[in-house]
């Protein structure tokens, strides 16, 4: 048992859980300065973790999920911790202070967060202003999305879904190793359903086609289509080049299986995240690897991982790179160092001299 499972979490768990997002975002905005002696600490030295995700150079395969830091207020601190890369976000072309509060739950019994953030963060400009003199030794993913306006405002137009994406897209560019297109968001109207339309995801890339983004780009879209929804997405980037793989975001809906009794989380808007949606999110993982072109395409497995097996597992079902959110929650910064230390346990057990090895070995 870790200082933070034994002593810190039960007084974290006291506390409002969007309270305390908030005041860690806030102390690692304010830590930013300590990176230079935490990164000796905590950096992936194993050089069999070390990859490239799109042509990306990583020192380890574990990432840190959208959603965190949505605003990039601390990412300086954020990588010093172990990860081989960050993403921050989901950002969108306005500021949006996203679904009214209270929209953030723990459920212990499931090691999972009920999440109805609805997408706040500070908007593309003022983030653009924020990251222009940040260098970081890791990689920086955006992960770009339709402003949410208000569970009342009217639906958007088609053509304005698109422009938001543009306009986001041009604005931050430039600051990002990568860019990650949220095309499904389970906490708004148009995050859920929108690109369900394959048309729609090729009329986005068509739109996105001439902007020359000039760094990989990777698609994060619903788990719940199925291989159908799989096939579309893939048919859809087909033509554009600048795609380099994809991401699967959470369930918009509650997971069959949760531990947590019923009354519990019957009445809470929005999605799960963490254990609960594991299965489902390993499952689309295979049926991803299976159909799209290895060559081009890579994927990042996110969804309950909070060990080194877990993030083993994923990889091995086809993800070239993982990324873990709720796992800082329930397991505290330190996980990701002893994922990293436990990948390269497995490694070894299994006589592989590198993690690209064992990138699908289950998958096929
Ligand atoms: C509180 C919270 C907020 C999130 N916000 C976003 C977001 O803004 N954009 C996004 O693409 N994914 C978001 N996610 C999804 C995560 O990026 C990730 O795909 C998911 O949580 C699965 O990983 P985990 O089980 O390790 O948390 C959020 C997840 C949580 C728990």
């Amino acid at each position: 048992m870790s200082l933070y499972t034994a002593v810190l979490r039960p007084l974290l768990f006291r506390l409002d859980a969007e309270t305390v997002h908030r005041a860690s975002i806030g102390l690692g905005h304010a830590l930013g300065w300590s990176r230079g002696l935490l990164a000796p600490l905590c950096a992936a030295r194993d050089p069999r973790l070390a990859t490239t995700l799109a042509g990306l150079p990583l020192a380890s395969p574990v990432g840190l999920a959208a959603g965190y830091d949505k605003s990039g207020e601390a990412v300086r601190f954020l990588s010093a911790l172990g990860f081989g890369f960050l993403e921050i976000g989901s950002v969108s072309a306005e500021p949006s202070s996203g679904n009214p509060r209270p929209r953030l739950w723990r459920l212990p019994e499931d090691e999972a967060i009920a999440v109805h953030y609805g997408l706040p963060n500070d908007g593309a400009a003022a983030i653009a202003a924020r990251l222009a003199d940040v260098r970081l030794a890791v990689p920086l993913g955006i992960n770009l999305v339709k402003t949410n306006r208000g569970l009342d405002a009217p639906p958007d137009p088609d053509d304005e879904i698109i422009a938001d994406y543009v306009r986001s897209t041009r604005l931050l560019k430039d600051a990002a190793g990568y860019l990650t297109y949220n095309l499904s968001c389970p906490n708004t109207e148009t995050g859920r359903d929108f690109f369900a339309d394959k048309a729609h995801v090729a009329r986005l890339l068509a739109a996105l086609a001439p902007l020359e983004i000039g760094r990989p780009v990777f698609l994060k879209i619903s788990p719940l289509g199925g291989v159908a929804h799989i096939e579309d997405v893939l048919e859809a980037a087909e033509p554009f080049d600048f795609v380099s793989g994809f991401i699967f975001n959470l369930p918009s809906s509650k997971p069959e299986t949760l531990k947590t009794p019923k009354h519990v989380w019957h009445n809470l808007p929005g999605a799960v995240s963490g254990r609960p949606v594991s299965a489902l999110i390993d499952a689309r993982i295979t049926e991803m690897y299976r159909r799209m072109d290895r060559a081009r395409y890579q994927i990042i497995g996110a969804g309950g991982i909070y060990s080194a097996e877990d993030a083993y597992a994923k990889i091995r079902r086809g993800a070239s790179a993982v990324q873990i959110y709720t796992a800082l929650v329930y397991r505290g910064p330190g996980v990701v160092r002893s994922i990293n230390r436990g990948l390269g346990q497995l490694l070894a057990r299994d006589g592989l001299a590198h993690i690209g090895e064992a990138v699908g070995v289950d998958g096929d």
